[in-house]
């Protein structure tokens, strides 16, 4: 459905068959695919590039059209990587402000190369940096755990920051009738999912909340029961 979405995090797929989880994944009702990018720079972790985006494209399919890949840079620099995950099929590609000099550059970037735009805001990031930013966005990204790892804690106060990005959000659509998509990542599974969702998420990431079950279905399907939906 339009309201909600649900991006499962591939972070905590099986890479040995990362096509085929991209497949199940969506087919068991999943909305997006969301593609972390660790480089052990910005994150203390390495993970996957545009080489592996360009190879699951193909399996990232729903309802016989692409779905969104939506890429969650967690890299310093960055300009030097969008371009690369636009060709390698990228729908929607987001960035954390401090990790780039120039973030308005950064953005304008993004939309050049034919991609949604989004910025990520850690747990400690304040909410400044959607000031002047918001004309250029498609979409913010809350952080409710620190980025690095899958598998993590959901961090309480991320509610709080919910709701009052959803109150900017909201008074930015009052004025201009853009609508801007507000993501929370990190720690979501089915007994937290109506909580975030409640202070004013539309679109939830869950890494092993899905991807650590056998049954991908039997949980979209219970997150989508506490969604209302
Ligand atoms: C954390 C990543 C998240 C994470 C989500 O740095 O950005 O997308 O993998 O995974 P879970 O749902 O397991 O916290
Ligand atoms: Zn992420």
């Amino acid at each position: 459905n339009k309201q909600f979405v649900i991006a499962p995090s591939i972070l905590s797929a099986d890479f040995a068959c990362l096509g085929k989880e991209v497949q199940d994944v969506l087919l068991a009702g999943a909305d997006w695919i969301h593609f972390d990018v660790m480089d052990n720079h910005y994150v203390p972790n390495l993970t996957i590039g545009p080489l592996v985006c360009e190879a699951i494209r193909p399996y990232a399919i729903k309802d016989g059209q692409p779905a969104m890949i939506d890429v969650h840079l967690m890299v310093e620099p960055v300009d030097r990587l969008v371009p690369d995950f636009a060709k390698a099929g990228a729908n929607l590609i987001s960035f954390h402000p401090e990790a780039s000099p120039h973030v308005n550059r950064t953005l304008n970037l993004i939309r050049d190369q034919g991609c949604q735009a989004g910025l990520v805001l850690n747990p400690a990031t304040p909410l400044h940096h959607l000031d002047h930013t918001l004309e250029l966005l498609d979409l913010v990204l809350l952080m409710s755990v620190n980025p690095g790892f899958g598998g993590q804690s959901f961090i309480p106060s991320t509610i709080e920051k919910i709701a009052q990005v959803r109150a900017k959000l909201d008074q930015y659509q009052a004025e201009t009738g853009r609508h801007i998509r507000l993501e929370v990542d990190g720690g979501i599974k089915v007994d937290n999912i109506a909580q975030i969702a409640k202070a004013g998420a539309d679109t939830f990431v869950a890494g092993l909340a899905i991807f650590g079950k056998d049954n991908y279905t039997t949980v979209i399907d219970a997150m989508r029961v506490e969604l209302g939906k």
